[in-house]
């Protein structure tokens, strides 16, 4: 099955292989001893991505299956791994990590169906003729998410929809369709491929720009007043280690406020060196902690109901797709809440800490 009969075989370029770059670095400040695993001091299910080349790595699955209880996969239910150049699908990847979830008890959260930076040749060619269009929009979301109907708890159905500094939306190919209606459809297909996953919006940078969290917010109230099913929000928390911690109660309290599930999606801090930096790597790491705990404490004081999970974006600093040529990654940067030895870091002990204080 396809979006229309096959023609053509492009590749689409994966970055799977290109997105670790495992240096093994040595590191300058040791872990200060163990922690108890990070999804036994939660309340909630706290989550890691990982992408397919991990799975056979015995170190990166042990720590894993021993601190996390869900995964999302950071690329394989993409669009550039899912579909094909001739409009087909290969789910050669997204299936083996759905495998894995399952025979590892661990829940599986799906990422992502609509996201603006594809334009998929598949779909270009027929873009003319909107009747196909919207058949292939359709196909797409209703193969994708009803493959893993039953085992996704949640997908982010559309990713990144507000512009980058909060102007408004983000242009996109399904846009050009279909304006912004492309949002409230990709919401519909997505709860008839899946009754009962949780269906999100998925957006970054809500704790650090006022007017792009507006914005966003702005969206999910429209769609909520329209009978969209959207089912929770997703703020990634990709952040800087000189962010202000104190900015994120307050965007947490405003996220929570249309009283949905709200995902810590996509958590990472980069410690990587600003030009005038006076307090060195440590301080960075502390700093880095401090965010960590601010944000665990914001989240953890959801009502309960409302705490979807908290996910890690990468296991080990070295995992971390902000090392990535591709992401123009600092090969230094320190991001996540495991070193590159999987010790966990001030960050991860920060975490505990913010548990404990429940
Ligand atoms: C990133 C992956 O981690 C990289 O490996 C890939 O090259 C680019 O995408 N927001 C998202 C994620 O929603 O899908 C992105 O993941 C990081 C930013």
């Amino acid at each position: 099955m396809g979006l229309f009969p096959p023609s053509r075989r492009d590749a689409i370029a994966l970055t799977a292989g290109l997105a670790l770059s495992a240096c093994g670095r040595a590191q300058s400040a040791p872990a200060a001893g163990p922690t108890p695993p990070l999804k036994q001091t939660a309340p909630f299910p706290v989550g890691a991505s990982i992408v397919f080349d991990q799975l056979a790595d015995p170190s990166a699955m042990a720590l894993l299956t021993r601190e996390f209880g869900q995964i999302t996969p950071g690329l394989e239910m993409k669009m550039e791994t899912v579909l094909r150049g001739d409009g087909g699908f290969d789910f050669a990847r997204a299936d083996a990590m759905a495998a894995f979830a399952r025979t590892h008890g661990l829940r599986l959260h799906a990422h992502t169906l609509v996201w603006y930076i594809y334009r998929p040749e598949a779909f270009v060619r027929i873009a003319a003729d909107r009747g196909a269009f919207a058949n292939a929009y359709r196909n797409y979301i209703l193969a994708v998410a009803g493959r893993y109907r039953g085992q996704a708890t949640g997908w982010d159905v559309v990713n990144e929809p507000t512009a980058e500094d909060g102007d408004g939306y983000r242009a996109c190919l399904w846009r050009e369709a279909f304006g912004m209606d492309y949002v409230a459809m990709a919401f519909h297909h997505a709860r008839e491929a899946d009754p009962d996953a949780v269906l999100f919006l998925n957006e970054y940078n809500l704790e650090s720009l006022p007017k792009k969290r507006a914005s966003f917010l702005r969206l999910v109230e429209d769609l909520l007043k329209r009978g969209v099913p959207l089912g929770g929000i997703g703020t990634q928390m990709h952040m800087g280690f000189d962010q202000d911690p104190k900015a994120i109660a307050p965007m947490m309290r405003e996220l929570a406020g249309f009283g949905l599930p709200i995902h810590v999606s996509e958590l990472d801090v980069s410690t990587r060196a600003r030009r005038i930096d006076l307090g060195g790597v440590e301080a960075r790491l502390q700093a880095q902690a401090r965010l960590v705990e601010a944000l665990a404490e914001a989240y953890l004081a959801l009502p309960a109901r409302q705490r979807y999970a908290f996910t890690a974006w990468g296991l080990r600093d070295k995992d971390s797709w902000l090392r990535s040529p591709l992401q123009k990654g600092d090969p230094d940067d320190r991001p996540l809440l495991f070193d590159d030895q999987g010790r966990p870091k001030a960050a991860a002990r920060a975490f505990v800490q913010a548990m404990g204080r429940a």
